[in-house]
């Protein structure tokens, strides 16, 4: 049984054929290529916040973090099939990841939203290019990240909306907001 990867290969040099699949042009593929590690950056940063919410005791928080690195990885896999099914091989390269000194829960938060604003405007510009090149089929399978952003920004912006309303020095009302924060993450 040949890998897909194969086939498509294979067809790309046949002259006519019905699997052949174009693969993407390679600035909008390295594109992609970086958007991989960009997801896996992400997930991975999330591991670290779930870890310093945990250690602090804020297991809410801790929760909805743990979760928001799943959904990373998930969204790193979606691309990397997609890749494959273009017969391209994606690429893991290390991932670059600078985190901040955090000493508030809401720090947390306040680098969450800078580093998912980053990630849609990288994918905003992936749509952009894809549809510059007329790759339709590209620029379709970014409209579910567009989406799945304004979601994630969503989120974090009522969390960042709800330390708005406290005293940020009142321990009582940040483990209240932690203890929302966790049945926010149990309930979807
Ligand atoms: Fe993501
Ligand atoms: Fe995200």
């Amino acid at each position: 049984m040949p890998l897909v990867g194969d086939v498509l290969r294979r067809d790309a040099n046949a002259k006519h054929s019905i699997f052949f699949m174009k693969s993407l042009n390679k600035d909008l593929l390295n594109g992609v290529q970086r958007q991989i590690v960009l997801e896996l950056e992400s997930s991975l940063a999330y591991l670290s916040l779930a870890s310093w919410a945990s250690l602090k005791g804020y297991l809410g928080s801790a929760e909805f973090f743990q979760k928001q690195s799943g959904e990373e990885q998930d969204h790193m896999k979606k691309i990397m099939n997609y890749l494959i099914d273009l017969g391209e091989m994606p690429l893991f390269s290390s991932p670059s990841l600078k985190l901040p000194k955090f000493s508030t829960l809401k720090d947390l938060f306040d680098y969450s939203i800078k580093q998912e604003r980053l990630v849609s405007a990288s994918i905003h510009s992936l749509v952009e290019e894809a549809l510059e090149d007329k790759d339709f089929r590209t620029f379709n399978f970014f409209q579910w990240f567009v989406e799945e952003q304004r979601e994630e920004e969503r989120s974090i912006q009522k969390i960042l909306d709800w330390f708005s309303l406290i005293d940020l020095h009142a321990p009582s009302d940040i483990f209240a907001i932690d203890e929302r924060i966790g049945r926010l993450s149990s309930a979807s």
